[in-house]
């Protein structure tokens, strides 16, 4: 089931997320859910408290679902290794319309959970490390603008106001 992506600017994308105690259906449910929204969004990466659900979980597919090989999903992920570093513009599903360049490790190996209750660890560069990286910082509730600095944050998160109080941000 396809579920509405929150936007910046609501509570669960702005607080860490949970730890998942238990992996059951329900979880496995709430993955499939999160795949078919990132796909139909269109977009690489999901956290689950972008669809308002404040757990530890992400799912991710760099080539956007052209190859289904490249799907991955975790469950209570962690870092294992952040190396060196890209700059490359990127934007969020929450936060549509936006877009900077972020400083992201440029290789970051992970750890967690996958779908059948196995630890994994997958390593990535490029694309890749520069999603685990975003979506990690999605369950830490921390959202790409918050990487920005100053004034070019301000800029952003004074438009979003803007665009919320005229009704056109939800
Ligand atoms: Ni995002």
């Amino acid at each position: 089931m396809i579920r509405p992506i929150v936007k910046f600017g609501d509570q669960v994308l702005h607080r860490e997320a949970a730890k998942v105690t238990d992996i059951s259906a329900d979880i496995a449910a709430l993955v499939q859910d999160m795949i078919e929204t990132m796909y139909a969004a269109p977009g690489v990466g999901l956290a689950a408290p972008q669809i308002g659900v404040p757990l530890r979980v992400f799912v991710v597919d760099v080539t956007g679902g052209r190859s289904r090989d490249s799907l991955l999903a975790f469950i209570n992920p962690e870092f294992v290794e952040r190396e060196g570093m890209q700059l490359e513009e990127e934007g969020c599903l929450s936060v549509p319309g936006f877009n900077a360049t972020v400083a992201r490790p440029s290789r970051a190996a992970v750890k967690g959970i996958d779908l059948e209750g196995r630890e994994r660890t997958v390593e990535g560069t490029g694309l890749l490390a520069r999603a685990f990286q975003h979506e990690m910082d999605h369950l830490d509730g921390r959202v790409f603008v918050d990487r920005l600095r100053g004034i070019q944050r301000d800029l952003i998160v004074r438009r979003i106001r803007k665009l919320t109080r005229s009704g056109k941000w939800s």
